[in-house]
């Protein structure tokens, strides 16, 4: 079952119109929301930040964001998911096809719900990157539906045989091309301050939060390249990798290439926070 606008429908019965401008123009704003044990991890943080992203391009929610966390509720029931992830967007709706806003937007939200594992292996054994430039436009804090500079980034990566592709701009690195970046240098985590030039993750902040927490200091200032090959530890993060550490850039080991401390660390603090989901369940 999807969830279109307010209904549940069986997919089979969903046709989006070719003159949807999300279609056409990329017009809409997505997140990606993650469930553990039957349970939605940061839904209010997520939905906070689909809020936010819809205002900055000047488009409303098709109805309340109350009543679309009940929908989504009873989406990942109706699809029985206990691990898992729900994908949602929201575009300009359906008009004919110019650029400037249509007079009468009707905003079209579609969001279904997939069964998928935990990447445990990958973040047990890390994974492996390449840099490439960030030739993303500035709005990088919108979670637009515009990806193609991050498809053309991870597409990199793979024909890389890697994993992830870390963005330069102008000699800073900002983040992965669907992940947030940290390096960690005399024990100190450091990470892109959350501008215009990076997606705010709500993994990050539950890291930023987990981090301090442990005593661990966080510098959210920019980096370097240099940085960046010569830390003790480089961990990647989002709501569907978690966090994982790094172990080579650019066929370059981290460090020993091995996982570090401070990657191993959040992550235990990190599946406290899922396990606390298990026990607001039961
Ligand atoms: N991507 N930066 C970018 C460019 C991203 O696309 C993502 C997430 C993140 C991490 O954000 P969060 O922790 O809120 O997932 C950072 C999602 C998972 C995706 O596009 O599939």
């Amino acid at each position: 079952m999807i969830l279109v606008q307010d209904q549940l429908k069986d997919q089979s019965e969903v046709r989006i119109d070719i003159e949807d401008r999300g279609y056409q123009f990329g017009d809409g704003v997505y997140e990606v929301v993650r469930v553990y044990n039957g349970q939605y991890f940061g839904m209010d943080e997520h939905l906070v930040r689909l809020e936010r992203s819809a205002k900055e391009i000047q488009m409303s929610l098709p109805y309340p964001i109350e009543v679309l966390k009940r929908r989504l509720e009873i989406l990942a029931e109706a699809n029985d998911i206990e691990d898992g992830h729900v994908y949602l967007q929201i575009t300009r709706g359906v008009a004919e096809r110019t650029h400037q806003f249509p007079l009468q937007p009707a905003p079209l939200l579609v969001a279904y719900a997939r069964k998928s594992p935990r990447p445990l292996s990958k973040m047990k054994k890390g994974v492996t990157a390449i840099t490439t430039e960030d030739i993303r436009w500035l709005r990088c804090d919108i979670k637009s539906l515009n990806l193609l500079g991050n498809v053309l980034g991870k597409q990199k990566a793979m024909d890389a045989k890697c994993d992830e592709s870390i963005f330069i701009r102008n000699e800073v690195v900002t983040e992965g091309s669907s992940t947030n970046v940290y390096i960690v240098k005399n024990g100190e985590i450091w990470t892109h301050p959350a501008n215009n030039f990076i997606l705010n993750g709500i993994t990050r902040q539950v890291i930023l939060e987990l981090a301090k927490e442990e005593g661990i200091t966080v510098h959210e200032e920019t980096f370097n390249k240099n940085d960046l090959m010569h830390a003790e530890e480089v961990i990647i993060s989002s709501t569907t990798m978690e966090v994982t550490p790094v172990i080579s850039i650019d066929g370059k080991p981290v460090s020993n290439g091995i996982p570090g401390k401070v990657a191993r660390t959040l992550q235990e603090k990190f599946n406290e926070r899922i396990a606390q989901l298990q026990r607001v369940k039961n």
